[in-house]
């Protein structure tokens, strides 16, 4: 197990366009320990999700797992998901605003319009080819580490700058009117 360390923004590796894992690499020990390495360091941060340009690695690489989650207790579960070389596309021209953070952007978080349903494809950690419609808060966790891989953070798609705020701030003033509207959205969506 290694956890690794999680750069934080202003490191370049952020703003890099991941690279493609050849297909035929995928079972192939770098790849492997990539995925354990990015697994244990989301674990350890207690993370929704990390793509592997968070810990200097320039591969399209990015894994997902929400639990009971006190940093995000709107989020419906997802199981631990291992994207090799994801690729998303938005169906419907629907977007809902939704206030994101990112272990990469410490302390802050602010709003973010995503699409409502995307169809996302990807192989997993043993080269399987998968492709899933996502919907509602489900989807937008999927689009922020997608971003991850084209060197995109939360912070290029917040279009109200007003919407910033810390963590504290976050908790105090914020919290409870977005996961109330959060709630309903996830009732709505179903996911
Ligand atoms: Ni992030």
């Amino acid at each position: 197990m290694t956890v690794r360390p999680i750069v934080q923004i202003g490191d370049p590796a952020l703003r890099r366009v991941a690279d493609p894992v050849p297909v035929g690499e995928i079972g192939a020990r770098w790849v492997q320990d990539l995925v354990d390495d990015l697994v244990d360091t989301m674990h350890d941060a207690n993370g929704a999700g990390l793509a592997a340009t968070q810990i200097d690695e320039p591969w399209r690489i990015a894994v997902m797992e929400v639990t009971h989650n006190p940093r995000y207790p709107y989020k419906p579960p997802i199981p631990l998901t291992i994207m090799v070389n994801p690729t998303l596309r938005a169906i419907g021209d629907e977007s809902t605003a939704i206030n994101e953070g990112c272990l990469s952007v410490p302390g802050l978080r602010g709003e973010v319009d995503r699409h409502v349903e995307v169809e996302v494809a990807w192989h997993d950690r043993v080269g399987d080819a998968h492709v899933a419609r996502m919907r509602g808060v489900t989807a937008g966790t999927f689009q922020h580490e997608c971003d991850h891989l084209d060197g995109r953070l939360f912070l290029d798609r917040v279009t109200d700058p007003t919407t910033f705020t810390t963590w504290d701030n976050y908790d105090r003033h914020h919290r409870e009117a977005f996961e109330q509207r959060m709630h309903e959205y996830v009732a709505r969506m179903g996911s």
